[in-house]
């Protein structure tokens, strides 16, 4: 990791049934298995102060909830969660993985429920103290192949919220509301199709990152002796 004075921020976003928790966890283990620290965490929550909010934000009996107040929960918990846990794992020089970060706020209060993105992003970086991820790996899942997915794992046992039970034509927004994000910042962002088989999808990630640490690490020519 010396290549860089802290750590690096890689974060997952995608819809619902994207399957991007289980790729998070993947990843996570492959490159401990090439012997990087890794710190692996979630959004809402990854703090004792951010679960206790996630559970606010995602029962199901909390219909009421007006969108402002979402999305001050979600901040609150990311305040948390970046002073107690990202800003320190970044220090120490770790690859923190997060699944799900501030994009999802843009995707799913920005263009999900129509709040203005500028006010959101307004909102995010005083939260985060302007943190921004280093790369986004972003899954993409039509709604109705990621909701039919869920609704299997949720009869199984699996978690359903109260996001998951909004229509879906909310999370076609949010789809094409993370596409654009994707679009407007090329560098950051890595597309990948998350309808293909999950150990695919799993190579295809690993590469993108594989290649990305690499030019990260390589020296720009005129550095090298
Ligand atoms: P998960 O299913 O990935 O655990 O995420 C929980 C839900 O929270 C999911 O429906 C997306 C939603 N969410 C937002 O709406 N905005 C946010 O900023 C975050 C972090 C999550």
């Amino acid at each position: 990791m010396d290549a860089r004075s802290r750590g690096l921020f890689i974060t997952f976003e995608g819809p619902e049934g994207s399957g991007k928790s289980s790729q998070a966890r993947a990843l996570a283990a492959s490159l401990r298995q090439r012997g990087l620290p890794v710190a692996l965490t979630r959004e809402p929550g990854g703090t004792p102060i951010g679960d206790q909010i996630r559970e606010i934000i995602l029962a199901p009996r909390n219909t009421a909830m007006a969108p402002r107040t979402e999305v001050l929960l979600l901040s609150a918990a990311r305040a948390q969660h970046v002073a107690e846990r990202i800003r320190p794992a970044l220090a120490d020089r770790q690859i923190v993985i997060s699944d799900r970060f501030a994009d999802s706020t843009l995707a799913y209060q920005g263009f999900g429920l129509g709040l203005d993105l500028a006010a959101l992003r307004a909102l995010t970086a005083f939260a985060t103290g302007g943190l921004t991820p280093d790369l986004t790996i972003y899954l993409d899942c039509p709604p109705v192949i990621g909701l039919a997915r869920k609704a299997r794992a949720a009869q199984a046992g699996g978690e359903w919220n109260r996001l998951d039970q909004k229509p879906v034509e909310y999370h076609e927004r949010v789809r094409r509301g993370y596409l654009a994000l994707a679009d407007a910042e090329p560098n950051r962002w890595r597309v990948v199709d998350a309808a293909q088989p999950a150990d695919h999808v799993q190579y295809l990630i690993n590469a993108q990152v594989g290649q990305w640490l690499e030019e990260l690490w390589t020296p720009p020519p005129s550095s090298r002796s």
